[in-house]
């Protein structure tokens, strides 16, 4: 996006990210859940929270039905309308983790390109060599059919029905990640082996300082 405000100037902060990182016990940085609707990102999401808040890290959540409640609630479902909502999540996650968050987003994000946005924001606001934990992508997998089979809030149903037009995975494409950093198979794991999973990858990529 080009930046329409003129006159702005950047401020640095007097406080480093090492700082925060030394005080935390870790660094902040951005954990991507994307997948298809009733995939089980918001479960393990808010899950995940709960174990690694409970473990000592600075931990937060942001998934997709609260978000549109509030900073997203002018967008729709169009392509266009995804891309601004990831857009601003992605710039949200970044300014989390730049707190020394580690974050959690659970959001469809259906479009390679708008998960790469996400973390190209994360990068310029704290690149490499910088203490940052970076960008994970993680890639909550179950197919089209057994998410339809779950169907936990019955949108499946009424977007073949025709009640809901551009409807992930029915009406609407979805792009599952090429190269993710993490899969996690709900067709094959429970949610305690799901979380499981996440936990120890967070241990290994988050302890190192
Ligand atoms: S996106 O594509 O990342 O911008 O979507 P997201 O912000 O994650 O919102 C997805 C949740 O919105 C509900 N919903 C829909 N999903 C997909 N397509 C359409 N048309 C749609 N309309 C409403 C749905 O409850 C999604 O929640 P999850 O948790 O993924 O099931």
């Amino acid at each position: 996006v080009t930046v329409r405000s003129s006159n702005i100037t950047e401020v640095a902060h007097g406080i480093t990210a090492a700082q925060r990182t030394q005080r935390n016990g870790h660094p902040g940085g951005v954990l991507w859940l994307t997948g298809l609707s009733g995939a089980g990102k918001s479960t393990i999401a808010m899950a995940l929270e709960q174990e690694l808040f409970r473990r000592g890290f600075q931990v937060f959540v942001l998934d997709g039905d609260n978000v549109r409640r509030g900073l997203s609630a002018n967008l729709g479902f169009a392509p266009e309308d995804r891309a601004e909502n990831i857009r601003r999540i992605g710039e949200v996650a970044a300014l989390f983790a730049e707190s020394g968050q580690i974050v959690v987003t659970a959001f469809i994000s259906p479009y390679r390109s708008d998960r790469d946005r996400a973390r190209q924001a994360l990068a310029k606001l704290l690149p490499s060599g910088v203490a940052t934990g970076g960008f994970h992508e993680i890639y909550v997998k179950a197919d089209l059919a057994t998410c339809e089979g779950r169907d936990p809030k019955g949108l499946y149903q009424k977007a073949r029905a025709g009640e809901i037009a551009e409807f992930t995975g029915i009406s609407a494409p979805y792009e599952p990640p090429a190269e993710a950093e993490l899969m996690i198979d709900t067709e094959k794991l429970d949610i305690a082996a799901a979380v499981a999973l996440a936990v120890s990858y967070v241990e290994r990529h988050f302890r190192k300082v």
